[in-house]
Order: C-alpha cells, then structure tokens, then sequence
C-alpha cells in the first residue's frame, strides 16, 4: 500500500484509547496496516476485540480493557508495553445541548474522560519518551477546542484544554526529542455524533444541519490524514478545508465568527423545536 507514511509506523508500538469504536478504530486499523503493534484500548472490551478481529496487518493488534480515568491503569498500561513508539490519546464523550441541562454530573463525566483522560495519558507515556528520546503522543481534540459553538459548551471547553496542553507540551518537548500533535476535525462520521443528547435536542441531524455540515469525513479518510501528520511531525492538524478557512477567519475576525456562533446556535434551537413538534404532532 502506498502512503505518505510508508515506513513510518512500521514495527513501532502504539497505544490507541478509544479504539473500540469510529476514530479510533480507523486510528487501530490504519496503524497495524503501517506495520505497527497496536494496543487497542476502550471502556468497552467486546468492541476493541471487535477492532482487533477486523484489523489487518502486516502489524499486530491486542485489545484491552482501559477506563482513560483511572490514572493507575493507564499508568499499568503504558509501563507493561515497555518501548513506547505512539500514544494517541483519543477517547472521548460529548453533550449536546442547553448547557443549563447539564448535570452536575456530566460536567465531571466529560472533564474526566476528555481532559482528565488525556492528561493520564501524557502523564503515564511523555516521561517514558523523555527517557527513550524518542515516541510521539497524539491528541484528539476537535475544530470545538479551535473554536467556540454553543450547545456543546463543555466538550468545547475540555477540546480547548487538550488542545493548550499539546502545543505547549510540544515546545517542551521537541529538544528532548519527543512529538506532539494535536488533531483537530471537524465533524467525523462516526457513533458520537449519535450520542450524549441532554433536554430536547436528539440527533446528529440537528447538530450537523445547525453547524452548517453537509458531509461529515469518512473515519478512515481521517485517520489516514492522521498518519500523515504524525509521520510529519505537525504540531497540529486542522481539516477538512471549510474547517480550516473557518479557523483561519476566526483569528482574524473573532466578532464575525461570534455572531455566525449565535446564527448557528438560533439554528440548531429552531430545527430542534420543529422536531419535538412534528413528534408532538405524529403522537397525539
Ligand atoms: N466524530 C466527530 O465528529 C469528532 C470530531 C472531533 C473530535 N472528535 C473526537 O474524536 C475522539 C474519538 O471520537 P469518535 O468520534 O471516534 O467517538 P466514538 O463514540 O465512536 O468512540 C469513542 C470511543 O471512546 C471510548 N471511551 C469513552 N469513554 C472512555 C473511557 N473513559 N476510557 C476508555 N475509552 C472510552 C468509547 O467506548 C468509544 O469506543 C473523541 O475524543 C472525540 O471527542 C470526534
């Protein structure tokens, strides 16, 4: 197979989180099609081995059962792989929805998981790097750690945070002859976009047609850029284009960009509260 990673990965030990399902499991198949040994990591056991029973080589891939909140797991997890070539911190959980429905609770599920979640992994797998002088950790944050929409405002926050940690850990890094990149995507087709609704808003209909998405990118197009990226060494990779001229206007039009923000949110409101009638409507 030709890449523009050719070579790279090949033979190198990787640990994916979140490997059980969409960008992960593209993450875990593209590696170990590279020739990497890949760890897939998840909450959910039966889908990493689902992603190992689907992977093909010529490298390898093991599942294993990882919760990315238990420090001490992760911390276990990265010490028996000995040799550390790629940490992609990658499991993540979203909300959608008023932020004014969010509990309590759920404000502390998603700073777990999705800051939490990649801190542990940094924690666990940059000092080993730093030792080995060498190894790359890769983040995955979102265009929402780029960019402020509402109606996701806390996984936007926790994006935002991962996406501060990875570059200001790449300068640290760099002369100790580690990695960092940060992924940013826009919409990616894959099972979250389906889950974490809280209130009245359901459906990835409503979030994709309010952020203006018509085609979200196929899971395996995006690991593909993925590895280019890593096997670049880019600090940061933001895609596809519209998500990228997006970014690119908001830096230098941030009041713009803040208006179109509220449109959107207005948006999503809207075709939401048409939804719950029609559905009022059909039941009664
Ligand atoms: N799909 C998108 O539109 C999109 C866009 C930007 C960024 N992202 C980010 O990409 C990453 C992967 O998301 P995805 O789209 O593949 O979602 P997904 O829901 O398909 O997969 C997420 C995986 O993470 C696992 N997971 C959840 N909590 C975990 C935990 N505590 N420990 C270990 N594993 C856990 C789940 O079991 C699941 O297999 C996330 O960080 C997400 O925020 C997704």
């Amino acid at each position: 197979m030709n890449t523009p990673y050719d070579g790279h990965f090949a033979a190198r030990s990787a640990i994916v989180t979140g490997a059980g399902s969409g960008i992960g499991r593209c993450l875990a198949h593209a590696l170990t099609a590279a020739g990497a040994d890949v760890v897939c990591a998840d909450l959910d056991l039966a889908a990493a081995q689902q992603t190992v029973l689907a992977a093909s080589g010529p490298g390898t891939a093991r599942a294993v059962a990882l919760d990315v909140t238990d420090a001490e797991a992760v911390q276990e997890l990265v010490d028996s792989v000995g040799h550390l070539d790629f940490m992609f911190n990658n499991a993540g959980i979203t909300f959608g929805g008023e932020t004014e429905d969010l509990t309590l609770a759920q404000w502390n599920a998603i700073i777990d998981v999705n800051i939490r979640g990649v801190v542990h992994g940094v924690a666990a797998a940059y000092p080993l790097m730093v030792r080995q002088k060498s190894g790359q950790i890769v983040n995955t944050a979102s265009m929402g750690g780029l960019m402020a929409a509402g109606l996701i405002t806390s996984y936007v926050m926790t994006k935002h945070a991962v996406v501060g940690l990875s570059l200001a850990l790449r300068s640290e890094a760099q002369a100790k002859g580690v990695g960092v990149t940060v992924v940013c995507p826009s919409a990616v087709d894959t099972p979250i976009l389906d889950k974490g609704y809280i209130g009245k808003f359901h459906g990835r209909d409503y979030y994709l047609k309010g952020q203006g998405v018509r085609h979200p990118l196929a899971p395996e197009v995006f690991a593909d850029e993925v590895l280019t990226a890593v096997a670049e060494d880019r600090a940061m990779l933001v895609t596809p284009r519209t998500a990228r001229i997006a970014w690119r206007l908001g830096r230098f039009f941030p009041g713009f960009v803040q208006r179109s923000s509220i449109k959107f949110v207005a948006k999503q409101r809207k075709l939401q509260d048409k939804r719950v009638k029609k559905a009022l409507k059909s039941a009664a």
